[in-house]
């Protein structure tokens, strides 16, 4: 009796380490940077595989970059301010932003269940858009100069919808 206790713990064992192992693994995945490839200046981002609703995390010049491929239920909550702010590669819309607030530059940390940042330091927060919706920030997120190329991503190029976005003031410039 006592074996058959003795093989059932160990087999319980078993596969809590499996799953343990599984939840990593899936966890670590998602942690992983975009392929991206850096140089003198320029950061190219492969955002092809970026999973919806999943924080990247990326750096260019330094800064972190924030880019967040938007899912139908982050979209539908937008408005068109907002919206002008999301970069259309292929059919999905993506957030890209400088990951530094615009108060007093904290780094936002995202909840993918309310969909929004919040910024720690002072309690200010942010739409899937990094649109600004509860002060002290000024404004939202600043979105670095970009160029899209294809599924690619070329941080540090202006390119039309880059320029776009300046003259109608959706972003500073950075
Ligand atoms: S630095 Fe983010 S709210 Fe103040």
């Amino acid at each position: 009796m006592s074996s058959r206790r003795d093989f059932m713990g160990k087999a319980l064992g078993g596969f809590t380490a499996v799953g343990g192992i599984a939840a990593l693994y899936a966890m670590k995945r998602s942690w992983d940077p975009l392929p991206s490839v850096k140089a003198a200046g320029f950061t190219t981002i492969d955002v092809g595989p970026a999973q919806e609703n999943v924080l990247v995390v990326e750096k260019w010049r330094g800064k972190p970059i924030f880019i967040l491929k938007q899912s139908k239920d982050m979209l539908k909550d937008l408005k068109e301010d907002d919206m002008k702010r999301l970069l259309k590669i292929g059919d999905a819309h993506y957030m890209v932003t400088v990951g530094l607030c615009t108060h007093l530059g904290c780094i936002p940390g995202y909840d993918p269940e309310s969909h929004g940042f919040l910024c720690a330091c002072h309690g200010g927060m942010y739409d899937s858009s990094a649109n600004v919706t509860k002060a002290p920030p000024p404004r939202g997120l600043d979105i670095p100069p970009f160029k899209i190329d294809g599924t690619k991503l070329v941080l540090g190029e202006q390119g039309p919808e880059y320029e776009k976005m300046l003259a109608d003031g959706t972003t500073l410039p950075v």
